[in-house]
């Protein structure tokens, strides 16, 4: 088979040094483990407006569309909070998932145990905790339409639409079934059907997908708000969660402060399978650009070294060599290596960025 090719695309902010690191690790495997990787870079968000005027250029958007994964690191600043919505550096991230069609988001939450303590619930409540959280990525309010700010008499409105058919509800049903089937086989489907029409039909679709191709799954459903209150009271009652686009922001983002720090956690967003059966795909991590100690060193690599460890099982079948990555970290962690955002414990001095980086890369040595 030929050569695995790769996109890296860092970003904005604290994306480039934490991309750096990932380079590192994939380096050691193409070194160490005989998987090599084609890697071209390339710009997207405010660093690609500054050079080309838009978030993403349409050769980038191409290139993307041509790669077995692309990696990306984070976008947007404060530099470009006031630019046209047309040309934010969040457009770039939103084009990519919208044109590649990556329907399905998943934002694993997951509590490594040396960080039990870093959680803002008790230890208890956390320690262990490991579910996934699936959300729609391409569709619901996020690109309704209508959408607009519009003059009505003398005042304006503004409008977004949530809206979802039948088989883009399907699709990522699918999605969250098939990988409770390979976790602990349940899923719990998250909408608000008491106010909703969208959450009505959502509902009725997940039980029916449930229901013809699933029944060996164990399916629940609950309204969004129950669902963000019940994550803070016992998490691990949860396996899969599978949700719509904007609910799923929030709730990743709830689920991600469990583990203790949103520098830990990894996502994979996944389309439908390309002529070589791997899905299109792009990976990245669920934390932002952190403009406020962007090129400082300090920012935690981890969860986008973890993404790349999704690339290696989501799109490159080396579920074995994820596992050793995801070790790799484990071991680190368990060893009291800590970037900045991890600290509390008396006594601790932080790493920098790269420090961090050079110790998951020798726990990868080690690991051999
Ligand atoms: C996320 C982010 C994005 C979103 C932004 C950057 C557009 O919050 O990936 O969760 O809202 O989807
Ligand atoms: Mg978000």
């Amino acid at each position: 088979m030929s050569t695995p090719t790769l996109l890296i695309l860092p970003g904005d902010g604290i994306g480039p040094e934490v991309m750096a690191e990932v380079r590192k690790v994939i380096d050691w495997y193409g070194a160490r483990r005989g998987l090599a990787f084609d890697v071209t870079e390339d710009l997207v968000g405010g660093c690609a407006y500054d050079k080309h005027g838009v978030p993403l250029t349409d050769e980038t958007m191409a290139k993307a569309q041509e790669v077995d994964a692309v990696l990306l690191g984070a976008v947007g600043g404060p530099k470009y909070d006031n630019l046209d919505f047309s040309v934010k550096p969040e457009r770039g991230l939103l084009r990519l998932r919208k044109e590649m069609d990556l329907f399905a988001n998943l934002r694993p939450a997951q509590c490594f145990d040396a960080l039990a303590d870093f959680s803002s619930l008790k230890r208890d409540v956390v320690a262990g905790l490991d579910i996934m959280i699936v959300r729609e990525l391409t569709s619901g309010i996020y690109f309704g339409e209508p959408r607009g700010i519009f003059q009505e008499g003398n005042e304006r409105v503004g409008i977004n639409t949530q809206r979802y058919t039948e088989s883009e509800i399907e699709r990522v049903a699918r999605s969250a079934f098939e990988l409770a089937r390979k976790r602990n086989n349940k899923v719990c489907s998250m909408e608000k059907a008491n106010v909703m029409e969208s959450g009505i039909l959502w509902r009725e679709v997940v039980q029916k997908v449930h229901d013809e191709e699933y029944p060996d799954v164990e399916l629940s459903h609950m309204y969004a708000d129950a669902g963000a209150m019940q994550l803070c009271r016992w998490p691990k009652q949860f396996d899969v969660i599978v949700t719509d686009n904007l609910f799923g922001d929030l709730l990743s983002d709830a689920a991600a402060m469990l583990t203790g720090s949103l520098g830990m956690l990894p996502s994979a967003s996944l389309g439908a399978p390309m002529e070589n059966g791997r899905p299109k795909a792009l990976y990245e991590p669920v934390h932002g650009s952190a403009p406020d100690i962007a090129g400082q060193g300090k920012a935690n690599p981890i969860a986008c070294i973890l993404s790349f460890a999704m690339a290696l099982r989501y799109s490159f079948d080396q579920g074995a060599e994820a596992d050793r990555l995801e070790a790799a970290v484990e071991k680190v962690l368990a060893d009291g290596v800590r970037t900045a955002d991890l600290l509390g414990e008396e006594g601790v001095t932080p790493v920098s960025t790269s420090e961090m980086g050079d110790a998951i890369v020798a726990a990868l040595d080690a690991s051999l």
